[in-house]
Formats: C-alpha cells, sequence, structure tokens
C-alpha cells in the first residue's frame, strides 16, 4: 500500500503515519467495527466519488444494527470524506470511513466503550485483477455457509461479518480458483466473499434477494437500475448452484471488484456465447462512475480542489 498523507481520525486530519490504535483497542479483539468502502473516479470535470450518499447511508444503518452512536451525522461524514480526498495525492481511490469500538474497556459489554471514527483513502486497482473485466475470474462455491441475519445481520457492513469471507476466500484460493460463491443456510446463492453477485438465462438477469443473507450492495442497485433503463428483463430470485453452473453468465458486482465477469464455475465454463448482457452493463457502469452519462450525474459527488 502506498501511504496517503492524511488519514480522518475522529474530526482530525492526522498524518498517515500517526494514524494509529492502541493493541487493546476493543474492536480489533471482539469485531465491533463497522465500515464502508466506496470509490472515487476521475471525470472530465474533476474527481467525484459514486454514490457518496447511499454508502453513508448504509453506514449509518450498520452502525444503528450495532447500536453504536458515531457523533457525526452522514453530511459531516460526506464532507469529510470529500476534504479527505481533496488533500491525499491519489484523487482515483477507494475511500475507506471505519467506526470501531475504542480503547479503554475490555469485555464484552462493547456499550461501556466510546466510539472511533476514522476515514482513510488508498490506490486500490480492481479487486479481482485486470483480467476480471476482460476474461473473467474462476470461481468455487464454498463449502462455508453464507452468515445469516439470525446470526450475524449480513446487511450491516461489520468487520466481524468478513472472518466469515475470509475463509471461504482462502478455501477457494487454496484450490486454485480466484474468488468464492457462499451459498446461505438454506443452500440457496447467496454472494461473494466482498461481490454480490448476478446471472443471466435466456436473456433474463437474476439476482439473490436481500432477504438471502446479502450485503445490499451499492453496485448491486446500481445494476438493477441500469438493468431497468436498458429494459433488460430482471429478476430477484433464488437460485441453486446447479442454475448458476448452467447460467449463461455470471458476474459480480461490488465497489472494490467492479463488474467482474465468472468464466468459470468449479471446472464448468460459463459464457460459451460470449458476455453480451455483462458487457451492456459493465459499459454503462464504466461510462457513469467517469460522469460520461449525464443522466446519472446526481450519483457523482464532486471533489473540487
Ligand atoms: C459481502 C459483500 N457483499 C457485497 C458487496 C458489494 O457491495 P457494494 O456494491 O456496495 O460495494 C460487498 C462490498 O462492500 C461486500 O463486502
Amino acid at each position: 500500500m502506498k501511504a496517503q498523507s492524511k488519514i480522518w481520525m475522529d474530526d482530525k486530519f492526522v498524518d498517515w503515519n500517526d494514524a494509529k490504535i492502541h493493541v487493546l483497542t476493543h474492536g480489533l479483539h471482539y469485531g465491533m467495527a463497522i465500515f464502508e468502502g466506496m470509490r472515487c473516479f476521475s471525470t472530465p470535470d474533476g474527481h467525484a466519488i459514486f454514490r457518496l450518499n447511499e454508502h453513508l447511508e448504509r453506514f449509518m444503518n450498520s452502525a444503528k444494527i450495532y447500536r453504536m452512536n458515531l457523533g457525526y451525522s452522514a453530511k459531516e461524514l460526506a464532507r469529510a470524506c470529500v476534504e479527505l480526498v481533496r488533500k491525499n495525492p491519489a484523487k482515483e481511490c477507494y475511500v475507506r470511513p471505519i467506526a470501531f469500538t475504542a480503547y479503554g474497556e475490555m469485555g464484552l459489554n462493547p456499550l461501556k466503550s466510546k466510539i472511533s471514527v476514522a476515514i482513510a483513502t488508498w490506490q486500490w486497482a480492481s479487486y479481482l485483477g485486470a483480467d476480471a473485466s476482460n476474461r473473467g475470474v474462476r470461481a468455487t462455491v464454498s463449502s462455508w455457509v453464507r452468515i445469516d441475519s439470525r446470526s450475524l445481520p449480513p446487511q450491516a457492513k461489520c468487520a466481524a461479518n468478513y472472518a466469515n469471507s475470509a475463509l471461504a476466500k482462502m478455501e477457494a484460493l487454496a484450490a486454485g480458483y480466484d474468488e468464492a460463491i457462499l451459498l446461505n443456510s438454506h443452500g440457496v446463492v447467496a454472494e461473494g466473499p466482498g461481490e454480490n453477485i448476478f446471472r443471466v438465462k435466456d436473456g433474463i438477469l437474476s439476482t439473490p434477494p436481500a432477504s438471502s443473507g446479502i450485503l445490499r450492495g451499492i453496485t448491486r442497485d446500481t445494476v438493477i437500475q441500469f438493468a431497468r433503463d436498458l429494459r433488460i428483463r430482471f429478476y430477484r430470485n433464488d437460485s441453486t448452484k446447479e442454475e448458476l453452473y448452467t447460467s449463461d453468465e455470471v458476474f459480480f458486482s461490488g465497489t472494490a471488484a467492479g463488474i467482474a465477469k465468472v468464466r468459470e464455475i468449479d471446472g464448468r465454463k460459463i459464457g460459451y456465447d460470449g458476455f453480451p448482457i455483462t458487457d451492456r452493463l459493465a459499459k454503462l457502469y464504466d461510462q457513469v462512475v467517469h460522469g460520461r452519462s449525464k443522466k446519472y450525474s446526481k450519483w457523482l459527488t464532486p471533489v473540487r480542489p
């Protein structure tokens, strides 16, 4: 990771190397940290953060689920994100707000801990590699079951959820795949470790519903709105692993991964006739995030110098 200049910590811009916390920070031990991940892109009118308000709305909802009183409004955090991107050298960057139970108390009751809020930015290439949008990635259905809202609410973007993601990711990598696909406790498709998943069969696009135990992705929502606007038939519905194997197209969606084709699942080739619908959606996504579509310009928050 290439160091940037500043990190926003508890309402102050501190030097990158000074943004440190104590080893007895409560959230580090008990997983009590909620976070967000968004991207700032270059556009013809300067740099802009994509769907900043929606990401911060999800951040506030994650905090609410975990009874964290952040002490900042979404508006104040939005201003801090924009100001931080302005101060740091890498303008095309990933933006990571995080809130966690801070140092001071140990033990399982998080309500005794102060909440710290920080925002960092860094340069981050596509999470699944440059090839993901061109050739596509190879995925495997994980033996690990996705967490569900009876145990860890997947709609809260909590650090604890990512232990489940990491188990699936490591298993996939160890088996020689690029990415995992997790089924939920009912045995139907949920999502990737850090991405939502879509499939296309006979010209119909579909994705698992929010009730299947997924994070409601902002990119997922973007793709759904594109499908409507492009008049692509679309459903939210459950699918089994064998329905994935026999799909015409499959792709992951996420802020870190972008729109990433899946060219193989457990040795079954996907995309025999190419990825025409995925390509259309990915092309529009690229245009929109880079400010080349007036229609969706409301989704871009400018970062003016
Ligand atoms: C588990 C999980 N699912 C889906 C996504 C995709 O969400 P988004 O499109 O908002 O980045 C992410 C990324 O944040 C994630 O961590």
